[in-house]
Parts: structure tokens; C-alpha cells; sequence
């Protein structure tokens, strides 16, 4: 047994950007068939052709994780495209921090009864609803299969460790956490295992702003047991574990990849 996915056919959400692309690239190295879905389509694109150049095996899909039909399409797609769904990654997600230039990411220095309903809800809708409808979509498609499935959800850190300063967030991700334990439990009677992957801080377009402000840098790095920020592809080499079947009696569970930061949290 080994973390191999060949001949599974794929869905990677929020694939054109950090952790989501790096889970990409590495499953269609595995040897899977990969669906690049991603609110940005010609970065879902360019992601889908950089592995087409490597050999492997993917095609790109424009999706706002929001929207329920669109992510009832995106599994209709992959289904009509590789003849099937055997997994899902799902990694679309947003912070409440400021990327410049990205509207949907917003300032996250108001907390509290500072938030602004806007914020509050545009996060919860990305990271929580959405996932709803991609974990829902997906499973169709591998119910009509009878094949059963994998369901990996980037969930966070934050599904366990209030941060103080990102409610929103935390609260989308700890409902991403309960949201993958009760699938677990409803799906397994059809042979689909549903778990989470907790990232700690890592480096992607997230985290940039993040890793420019010294102190904020120092103080996560200080709480980080490993010492420093992790690569997207220590988060990708857990999400394909667990949709590979060397994970075939996993299900319901978190893996925290998160250079120990949960080990207090836990
Ligand atoms: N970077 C970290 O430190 C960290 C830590 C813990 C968890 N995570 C989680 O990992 C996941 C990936 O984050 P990342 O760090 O790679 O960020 P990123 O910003 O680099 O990538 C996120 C991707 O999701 C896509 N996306 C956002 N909203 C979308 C929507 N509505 N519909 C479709 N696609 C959408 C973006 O276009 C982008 O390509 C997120 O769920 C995030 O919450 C990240």
C-alpha cells in the first residue's frame, strides 16, 4: 500500500494558488486524473497546463465556491471529463487578512463588534457554505460510481486555536472540522472516507502580508515548535495520504500539519 492515486480522477478546489495548486501538481504526480477548479480561471488554468507540460493529467474549471449550481457543475465536469469522481481536495478558502489587490480578502485588524457583517459573512459563505456544496457535489458523483471516494478538507489550525483576532475565520474553520466529522459518519455507508488536513501557518499569497510584518512573523514562528512556517507542499504530502488508499480505514479525523502549533491547542 503505498500514497499512489493512480487512475483516481480528482477535484482540487481553490487549485490555482498556494496549498490548493501545490495539491495539484503533487496528485497528478501521484498519478491522478486532475480537475483544477478555482475562482481565478486563468491561474486554475496556467496551473492546469504547467502539469500537462510535466506529463500529467489535468484540466482547469472556473468556480466560485459560493455558488451551489456552479459547484454541482464542477462535479457534473469532472465526472463527464474522466469518466467519474473519486476525490476531492478542497481547498478554496479566504482569510479575513488584506492581501492588496484581492477584494475578497479584507483588512482582519477589526475584531469583535468591529467586524462588519460584510466580512463576517463573506468568510463563513467561502469557507464553510461553500465547502458544504463542494463536499455534497462531489459525493454525488461518487454514490452514482459505487466506487466510494476520498474527501480531504483543508480545514486549519483554527479549527482548534482561537486566535484572537479572526473570529470569523476560526469559526469557519472549526465548522469545516465538525462539518467533515458528521460526512464521515453519513457517507461511510457508501465507502466515502471524508477527513481535514489543519495547516499550520504556511507560505502562500495568505501569509505574504503575514510574513512581511516582522513582529507578527516573530510571534507565530516563536509559538511554531518547528520554528518556522511550513512549505504547501508539507500540507499537500498529508492530503494525499489521506486520499490515497493508504488511508483506507481513515476517516473522520484532523491531521494536523502544523510544525506542532496545536500541540498546544489540542
Ligand atoms: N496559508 C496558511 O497559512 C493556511 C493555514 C491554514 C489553513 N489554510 C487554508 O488553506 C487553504 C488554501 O489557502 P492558501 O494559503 O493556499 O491561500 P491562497 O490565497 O494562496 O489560495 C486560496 C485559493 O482559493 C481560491 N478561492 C478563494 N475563494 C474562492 C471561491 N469563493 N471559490 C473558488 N476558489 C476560491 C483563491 O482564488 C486561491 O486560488 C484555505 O482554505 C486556507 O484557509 C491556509
Amino acid at each position: 500500500m503505498n500514497n499512489r492515486l493512480d487512475g483516481k480522477r480528482i477535484v482540487v478546489t481553490g487549485g490555482a494558488s498556494g496549498i490548493g495548486r501545490a495539491c495539484a501538481v503533487e496528485a497528478a504526480r501521484a498519478g491522478a486524473a486532475v480537475l483544477v477548479a478555482d475562482r481565478h480561471p486563468d491561474a486554475a488554468r496556467e496551473t492546469a497546463e504547467s502539469i500537462r507540460s510535466e506529463g500529467g493529467q489535468a484540466e482547469s474549471f472556473a468556480v466560485d465556491v459560493t455558488d451551489a449550481r456552479r459547484c454541482e457543475e464542477m462535479a457534473d465536469y469532472t465526472a463527464r471529463t474522466f469518466g467519474g469522481v473519486d476525490g476531492l481536495i478542497a481547498a478554496a478558502g479566504i482569510s479575513a487578512v488584506a492581501v492588496p489587490g484581492d477584494p475578497d480578502h479584507h483588512d482582519g485588524s477589526a475584531a469583535g463588534l468591529d467586524w462588519s457583517t460584510e466580512v463576517w459573512r463573506r468568510v463563513l459563505d467561502v469557507n464553510l457554505d461553500g465547502l458544504m456544496y463542494c463536499n455534497r457535489a462531489v459525493a454525488r458523483h461518487m454514490i452514482a460510481g459505487g466506487r466510494g471516494g476520498s474527501i480531504v478538507n483543508i480545514a486549519s489550525i483554527s479549527a482548534a486555536w482561537a486566535s484572537g483576532n479572526a473570529s470569523a475565520y476560526s469559526v469557519s474553520k472549526a465548522g469545516a472540522w465538525m462539518l467533515t466529522k458528521t460526512l464521515s459518519i453519513e457517507f461511510a455507508k457508501h465507502g466515502i472516507r471524508v477527513n481535514a488536513v489543519g495547516p499550520g501557518f504556511t507560505e502562500t499569497p495568505m501569509t505574504a502580508a503575514t510574513r512581511e510584518d516582522d513582529s507578527a512573523r516573530d510571534d507565530i514562528v516563536g509559538r511554531t515548535p518547528l520554528r518556522r512556517f511550513g512549505k504547501p507542499e508539507e500540507i499537500a504530502a498529508p492530503a494525499l495520504f489521506l486520499a490515497s488508499d493508504a488511508a483506507s480505514f481513515v476517516t473522520g479525523t484532523i491531521l494536523y500539519a502544523d510544525g506542532g502549533f496545536n500541540a498546544y491547542a489540542r
